[in-house]
Order: structure tokens, then sequence, then C-alpha cells
């Protein structure tokens, strides 16, 4: 049978996680890493080929399908549309971009080749959220008036050291690298943003990041539901929550956990949620945990949307809205520091 050939560029902690799915749903034939050590050592784990620049990827590899972009945020842009010029298919990882300018661009290159982009959103897959986003399509919860996401994770000092992670350049923000899974959820829930006020400060990584560690913001979406969002990497030592409340005309749902894993509170008109099936567990990453790990659903539907014509469950258009609603949340926000 046809199996499809993957490549990996950058070969940090998540390339781990995409190697071990492609060796499911197809073959993993190079990767890259700018830093000849990774490249090296991902290469020798899955008995592929390494390269230490992108462009050598594209140049010599002939018969790659699909280019799984797993380089700093700030890179994304780049490494996507090259590998869409290059003639392949990109699956990119979140958040598609920092820079939503740099999204409408991978949309055009994915266009102008005829290729497909797919932007990774795995927190959809997470059982709770699949159930509530029935209820919302099927209108069982009525109007949605107000929600509030609560986003409470904890990211200390040796997360930041020696990284890309905490620049303005390459990470771009903590909505960008923690939560934008969880801004995602309010695009997929409720739709487009209209408006947005918000604080932001750095209480406890002066020095180590170049924006805020904490925020708040006010959020009016066109549908006229609002809804604030309260974002901290602060939660002492660990992980605490990550919840979405919605308050509706038929109902009141809560999703929460640590990662919007659990289906913590219903109260809805004529309707229960039944039990539902266990999720997968969070990506764990020694020192810290992150999302929940669903890749192999995304790398499912990646191969049956590129073999079977299905339809994509997580679309380049939605990678752009999340990083508009994160634009305009920075872009509202008056940083606080030094009052
Ligand atoms: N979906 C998720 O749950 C999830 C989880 C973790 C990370 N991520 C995303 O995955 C991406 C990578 O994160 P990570 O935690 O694996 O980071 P990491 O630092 O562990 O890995 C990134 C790798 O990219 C390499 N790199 C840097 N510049 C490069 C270049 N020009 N060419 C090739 N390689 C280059 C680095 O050397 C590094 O090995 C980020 O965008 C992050 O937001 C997503």
């Amino acid at each position: 049978m046809y199996h499809m050939n993957f490549a990996i560029i950058g070969c940090g902690r998540i390339a781990a996680r995409h190697a071990e799915h492609i060796q499911h749903n197809g073959k993993l034939l190079a990767v890259c890493d700018i830093v000849k050590e990774k490249a090296d050592q991902l290469a020798a784990a899955t008995g592929t080929k390494a390269y230490y620049t992108v462009d050598d990827l594209l140049k010599q590899e002939k018969n790659i399908d699909v280019v799984a972009v797993c380089s700093p945020n700030g890179l994304h842009a780049e490494h996507s549309i090259k590998s869409l010029n290059a003639g392949y298919h990109v699956l990119c990882e979140k958040p598609m971009a920092i820079d939503v300018i740099d999204c409408g661009e991978m949309i055009k290159a994915a266009e102008r080749n005829n290729r497909r982009l797919f932007a990774i959103k795995q927190n959809r897959f997470n059982p709770p959220v699949a159930a509530v986003k029935e209820l919302i399509e099927k209108g069982t919860l009525g109007k949605i008036y107000s929600i509030q996401l609560s986003c409470f994770w904890n990211r200390n000092a040796d997360y930041y050291l020696n990284s890309w992670k905490g620049t303005k350049e390459l990470d771009g923000g903590t909505l960008y690298t923690q939560f934008s899974h969880f801004i995602d959820l309010l695009y997929y829930f409720f739709g487009d943003v209209k408006t947005v006020k918000a604080f932001v400060n750095n209480y406890a990584h002066q020095g180590m990041i170049d924006f805020e560690d904490s925020g708040v913001a006010i959020l009016e979406f066109y549908s006229k539901a609002i809804g604030t969002i309260n974002y901290t990497v602060n939660a002492y030592q660990k992980n605490m929550e990550g919840s979405l409340t919605i308050f509706a005309e038929n109902g009141t749902v809560k999703i929460g956990g640590q990662y919007l894993n659990e289906l913590e509170y219903q109260s809805i008109k004529d309707f229960v949620i039944p039990d539902l099936p266990v999720g997968n567990k969070a990506n764990n990453y020694g020192q810290y945990q992150g999302s929940m790990s669903n890749h192999d659903k995304v790398y499912e539907n990646l191969v049956d949307v590129l073999k079977n014509g299905s339809a994509i469950n997580t679309s380049a258009f939605e990678g752009l809205k999340t990083v508009e609603i994160i634009d305009k949340i920075y872009s509202a926000a008056q940083f606080i520091s030094g009052k």
C-alpha cells in the first residue's frame, strides 16, 4: 500500500512526538536541525537522513510528501513557505506564525503551489472539547452569553534558560507559546473577536523573557457574546488549570482540568453530556507539561485528507484566526510594568 513520506524541520522536544506518529502513518525520510547533534540524534533514533539547513533538505530530498515544521514559532512562516514552494504539503506546529501577515503569506503559498497547509490545534480533539463543540453546533446551548477562559500554568526560569522561548523574535509572547491552543478554542466555539481591552505585566520573569508573564483581557465577540481571559505562567510550582466556562441561554458548562481535558460542570436544559472517553495524557517534557497529546489524531486527519480527500480538521485559515486574535489582544494590551 502507498505510504506517505515525511520530513521534519526542527529536531527538538515536539519533533520526537511527530516522529513517533509519522511512523504509524507513513515513513519518515529525513530530519533537519541547525544544531548538528540534534539532527544527528533524531536521524539515528529514526533511521533517517540528517540535514543541517532547510535549503539542503529541500534541495536534496525529492520524495517527500509532507514536511512537519517543528522549529521555533518565529521561523514557522519561512520554513512552511519554503517547503510549500518546494512542492510539499506542510503540517505546521502551533502557533501557525507570530505575525498575521506571515499567516496570509503561508496561505497564499499553499494556494499558489496547490498544496495543503495544516495548522496543529490538537486541543480540539480533547473529549470534552469535542462534546461541547457538538452542543454549540446543534444549538443545544442556545445563545452564548458570556465566557471565562482561565490559563494558569507554571513556567519557571529553567524553562526559558538558553532557549528561543521568551524571546520576542522567535517566541512572540506567552499567548503564542503557552496558550494559543486555548485561544483557538475561542474562535472554534464562539467565532471572531471584535473588540479587546487588556492589561499585561511581567511579574516574576524580569530579565528572563522579553514580554508579559501574565495578562487579563476582556473580549467582545461579533456574535455579541462577551468574555474574559485570565492567563499566567506564574501558577506556583506547577500547572494548575486550563479551563473554559460558558454561560448560555440553555446551559452552563465548564471544561477544566489542567489542559481542558475534563468536563467539570454541566447544567443543560433537557440534556446531560454522557460519560466521556478518557482522553490522551498531557505532553510530558520532564520538567514541565504541555497540552493534551493528541498528535495521533492530527496525523490521522492529515493522512485521511491527503489520501482520501476527507475534510481538514485544523485549517490554515483557522490558524490565521488564532494569530489574529492574539495580535488583537497584544495590540490592545497596556503593559503596566513599572507602575
Ligand atoms: N502542539 C503542541 O502541543 C506543542 C508542544 C510543544 C511545542 N510546540 C511547538 O513546536 C515548536 C518547537 O517547540 P519545541 O518545544 O520542540 O522547541 P525546541 O527548542 O525543543 O526545538 C526546536 C528545534 O528547532 C531547531 N531550529 C532552530 N532554528 C532552526 C532552523 N533555522 N532550521 C532548522 N531547525 C532549527 C532548534 O535547534 C531546536 O532543536 C514550537 O513552535 C512550539 O510552539 C507545540
